[in-house]
């Protein structure tokens, strides 16, 4: 199924083309710039970009896929579909939107643009779930599909919002989660203290690379107790800040500065999921939930350090580890909202009719359950 995926949870305006898990086009109008200076995203400046963006977003996301929305002059012709006929590659079945979570007003401006593609060329709208997006993202191949089968998984989210360790398919349950800070949004705000700018992770890390982890001592957050499936960032942070509270910084201490709160900010991830793997291994769960591959999705999974922690990670556990083919499917786009997407319609949660696509509404607080 060829399906149009549009994602505006936060402050990127997205537009993608997938085929089962074939990227066919994903296009990204990002919004920083636009809330660079406010230090953060304004969420009422965000709908109004939003809205202006979105039909110069889809449009491109259309072309570069060679795919057309279902011609609105045949409508009431089923049959008669334009080019190709229904079942044409090149044709658009399905729309479909990011639902939650996110920021309000930003979700609400996605939502209305879906809605009316959906009734307009009379087609199913399917709702999803941006952290079924992360999670999925992945598996995401930009050419060839390769098995649509999706491993029994367990899914690290590490992203601006979100710091969940989630056991995946077919459905989704928490194992752990934030307390306090997301780590993307804990790397943005030591960034910040560092007058990095924001977002500040990728450039946190840059600078990270010509530091050394060493040479300040931060402590570890809930040492001793990360077999309790939760991470936290906030006391590090405000260790953080008052190691560089009022200080004039050189280059170099602002190297060292980065790689130690970026280290011990893994050290800390990467503890709570080795633990909380080793827990469930030896609990009563194992036999019900047997997992062999961990999926690692959202902004911060494009980070190099932490992917080399984790993929030893996987090989102490002996599992196969995934990580999203681009950094542009790593941070916020449509293209994993595709492919969420068809699992959402496999399950039977698309909008079929003009009521059910009325229904749908923006789910801000949209989360998965606990175990
Ligand atoms: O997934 P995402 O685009 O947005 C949310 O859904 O939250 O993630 C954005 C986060 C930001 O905190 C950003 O600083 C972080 O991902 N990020 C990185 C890197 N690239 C983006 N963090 C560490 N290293 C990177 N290379
Ligand atoms: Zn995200």
């Amino acid at each position: 199924m060829t399906i149009l995926a549009i994602d505006t949870s936060c402050d990127d305006t997205a537009a993608a083309v997938t085929r089962d898990n074939r990227i066919l086009s994903n296009v990204i109008w990002s919004q920083a710039a636009l809330h660079a200076k406010w230090g953060g995203v304004v969420p009422s400046l965000a709908k109004r970009a939003h809205q202006d963006r979105l039909p110069w977003v889809v449009s491109r996301a259309l072309r570069l896929a060679r795919a057309n929305l279902p011609n609105s002059a045949n409508l009431f012709t089923r049959h008669s579909f334009g080019v190709g006929g229904p079942n044409s590659p090149n044709l658009i079945a399905a729309i479909a939107v990011t639902v939650g979570p996110g920021l309000a007003p930003a979700l609400e401006a996605g939502i209305h643009y879906a809605k009316q593609l959906a009734l307009l060329h009379e087609i199913p709208l399917i709702p999803v779930n941006h952290l079924e997006g992360h999670v999925i993202s992945s598996l995401a191949r930009p050419n060839l599909p390769n098995s649509p089968n999706l491993p029994n998984s367990l899914a690290l989210i590490v992203s601006g919002g979100h710091t969940q360790l989630v056991l995946s398919f077919p459905s989704h349950r928490i194992l752990a989660d934030t307390l306090d800070d997301a780590l993307g949004e804990a790397l943005d705000k030591a960034a910040r203290m560092l007058g990095l700018g924001y977002p500040g992770g990728a450039v946190l890390e840059k600078f990270a690379k010509q530091g050394n982890p060493q040479k300040y001592k931060l402590p570890l957050p809930l040492l001793g107790r990360e077999n309790q499936g939760a991470f936290s960032f906030s006391g590090l942070k405000t260790a953080f800040y008052r190691l560089v509270e009022g200080k004039e910084l050189t280059k170099q201490e602002i190297c060292d500065l980065a790689a130690c709160f970026q280290s011990t900010a893994l050290d800390h991830l990467i503890r709570v999921v080795s633990k909380t793997i080793s827990h469930f291994n030896h609990s009563s769960h194992s036999n019900n939930f047997d997992f062999s591959d961990l999926l690692i999705g959202g902004g911060v999974a494009a980070n190099i350090e932490l992917r080399k922690r984790l993929r030893k990670l996987g090989k102490q556990f002996d599992l196969k580890v995934h990580f999203p083919y681009s950094k542009k499917l790593c941070t916020d786009n449509a293209a994993m909202i595709g492919l969420a997407a068809q699992w959402a319609f496999a399950r039977g949660e698309a909008a079929k009719t003009q009521a059910e696509i009325n229904l749908i509404d923006r789910q801000p607080n949209l989360t998965f359950p606990s175990l």
